[in-house]
């Protein structure tokens, strides 16, 4: 078990987003944010806390399946968007509705 399984972290790992207006693949390193690669690729997403807290960068999840880490949507709210400044994927791929 690593230092960072040991505290209850979970260890980040690597994932793609597929953007499904422009089919755009982006690849989602284990040290970036969702985020931070849709702003490296023009994209704009608004952001305010950048924590899970606000809500602002609410985004909707057309497949796959998000590992949430916000706490502000309800969990009926997370069956169909997750918030791209905090949570990542459980799958190998999420395809956004952007
Ligand atoms: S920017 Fe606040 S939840 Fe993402």
């Amino acid at each position: 078990m690593s230092e960072s399984e040991a505290n209850g972290a979970t260890a980040n790992a690597a994932f793609q987003i597929r953007l499904a207006r422009s089919g755009r693949l982006l690849d989602v390193a284990a040290d970036k944010s969702v985020v931070q690669v849709l702003h490296q690729a023009g994209i704009n997403v608004p952001v305010a806390c950048e924590e899970g807290v606000c809500g602002t960068c609410e985004t909707r999840v057309l497949s796959g399946t998000p590992e949430h880490r916000d706490q502000c949507l309800t969990p009926k709210e997370q069956a169909d968007r997750f918030t791209p400044c905090c949570s990542r994927s459980l799958t190998p791929m999420l395809e956004l509705d952007l």
